[in-house]
Order: structure tokens, then C-alpha cells, then sequence
């Protein structure tokens, strides 16, 4: 995919693929790309260029809320929670694009509506449970702590079952402690069979839980592999160091010395 806008290039011919059930993260300095490659998976922008498959479709062209459909939900890398509404409310937020009901029978509340917002409320206090927020739901949502108000985010997010989940930033602003509860969230949501891509900042947090990661640098893919393999790399350290601290680290590794 590629992503013009006027006199940069924030997206250029990046090539990647996800693979069902894994914790794919995307890491690379500022102005990267990332968000901008989130932007483009979930619909928000068209691609200047390329093509993007999910789940066997071409869904290049399908507007943001069809890709929900099909199941793909994302999170924004700045809290975005109805600060006035109920925990509750704000989990069902998430699952207004699947309601099925026609106007008619919403405005009526005809049975066959009702039955619908049962299944929806359910779903959306399963949501609340996964992430540790059930004791929360009628609390307004401007109550929470920042930690809290993240994990609602995912619960929304998460509220329709999605196959393929998008986090943008999720530790951003996070204690260590607010961190080390969203990793075991992360894999939790992975082991229930949903698939993670995310962008993280925090290098712990990804080497922690991703088996893969792709690196970006001017929305270019600068390297991909396992986590392992991308604290080894010598382009990876360049991008986010500089050359002249890569140099030296390069040369004090080689001197046996640790640490820099
Ligand atoms: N809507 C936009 N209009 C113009 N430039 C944009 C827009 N969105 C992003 N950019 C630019 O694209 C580049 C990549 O941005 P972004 O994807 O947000 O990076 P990252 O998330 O990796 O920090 C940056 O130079 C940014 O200023
Ligand atoms: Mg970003």
C-alpha cells in the first residue's frame, strides 16, 4: 500500500501480511507511517496505490464501517470515550454498526428489537468483563482512571467479536503496572482467537508479546521478523537511535562492553 498526501509520501509501498491468530506489531520513530497504515487497513483513508485483502476479500475499496462488518475493529492512538455516558453505554457504542433492526422497529421497540439490544447489552457487558471493567459499567466513563479508560476503548472495540483487532498506541500514558494488565489483556484476546496488530512505543511491552514485528521508517518497511531478530538489526537501532549512536553501540558491542 501507499499513502500520498500533498509533498510526502506517508505510506510508501509497504508490503505486509498478518497471520490469523498472531500478535503482529509495527513499530518505527514518529511520523513513520503507522497511524497511517492503521488508517488505511480499517477504511478511515483510501490508498493512493496497492490493495488490501482481509479475511480472503479484496476490501480495497469497502467503506471503514463494511470492514467492521466483516470484523475488523481498531482503537485510536488519542482516548476517544463518550466522557458523559455510562462504561456501559460506551461498550455499546461498539456494536451500533452490527445492529440489524430497521428504524421502525427500533423507534416502536417492537419485540424483535428488544430482543436485539438483550443480545447487544450482554455482548457489551461480556466486553467489559474480558477486560476487567464489569464492576464499572454504570459508572460514567469521565470517572475512570486513564488505564481504565483505554481498557473501555478495547472493550468497544472488542463488543462485536472481531477477527482482526487494531490497537494504536494502547500503553501510551500507561503506568508500568496499567501496562503489564494490558499485556495480559492482549493475550488473553489472542488466545480466544482474535487476531492483534498493534503499535506500540513501549519496546518492552512489544518484545514482550508480539511473535512478529514489522518496522517502519518514512513510510517505508525497514524490516520485518521476530522480536528477537529486530533488537539485533542494525537498521532498526539506526532508525530510531541515528547513525552515530548505532556506530557506537555497533563498536562497543564488538568491544565486549554492555549496555550504553
Ligand atoms: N491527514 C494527513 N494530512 C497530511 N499529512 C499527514 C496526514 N496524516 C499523516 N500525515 C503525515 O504522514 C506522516 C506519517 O504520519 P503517521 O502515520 O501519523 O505516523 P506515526 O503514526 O508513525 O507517528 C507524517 O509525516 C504525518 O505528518
Ligand atoms: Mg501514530
Amino acid at each position: 500500500m501507499t499513502r500520498r498526501y500533498a509533498g510526502l509520501i506517508a505510506v510508501d509501498s509497504v508490503d505486509m501480511q498478518v497471520m490469523p491468530g498472531g500478535i503482529h506489531a509495527v513499530i518505527g520513530p514518529n511520523g513513520a507511517g503507522k497511524t497511517t497504515l492503521f488508517n488505511l487497513v480499517s477504511g478511515l483513508v483510501p490508498p493512493s496505490a496497492g490493495q488490501i485483502r482481509f479475511a480472503g476479500q479484496d476490501v480495497t475499496r469497502l467503506p471503514a464501517n463494511r470492514r467492521a462488518a466483516l470484523g475488523l475493529a481498531r482503537t485510536f492512538q488519542n482516548i476517544r470515550v463518550f466522557a458523559a455516558m455510562t462504561v456501559l453505554e460506551n461498550a455499546l457504542t461498539g456494536l451500533h454498526a452490527r445492529l440489524a433492526s430497521n428504524l421502525p422497529s427500533v423507534v416502536l421497540r417492537l419485540p424483535a428489537f428488544r430482543a436485539e439490544e438483550r443480545r447487544a447489552v450482554a455482548r457489551a457487558r461480556a466486553a467489559l468483563d474480558l477486560v476487567g471493567l464489569a464492576d464499572k459499567a454504570g459508572q460514567r466513563a469521565q470517572a475512570l482512571s486513564y488505564g481504565d479508560q483505554r481498557r473501555l476503548e478495547i472493550a468497544r472495540a472488542i463488543a462485536p467479536e472481531p477477527r482482526l483487532l487494531l490497537l494504536d498506541e494502547p500503553a501510551a500514558g500507561m503506568n508500568p503496572a496499567e501496562t503489564a494488565a494490558l499485556a495480559v489483556l492482549v493475550r488473553r484476546l489472542s488466545g480466544l482467537g482474535t487476531t492483534v496488530l498493534l503499535v506500540e512505543h513501549d519496546m518492552g511491552f512489544v518484545m514482550d508479546i508480539s511473535d512478529r514485528v514489522t518496522v517502519l521508517n518514512f513510510g517505508r518497511r525497514i524490516f520485518e521478523g521476530a522480536p528477537h531478530d529486530v533488537r539485533q538489526e542494525p537498521a532498526v537501532i539506526e532508525a530510531y537511535l541515528g547513525h552515530k549512536v548505532a556506530a557506537r553501540l555497533a563498536a562497543g558491542a564488538r568491544a565486549g562492553m554492555r549496555g550504553a
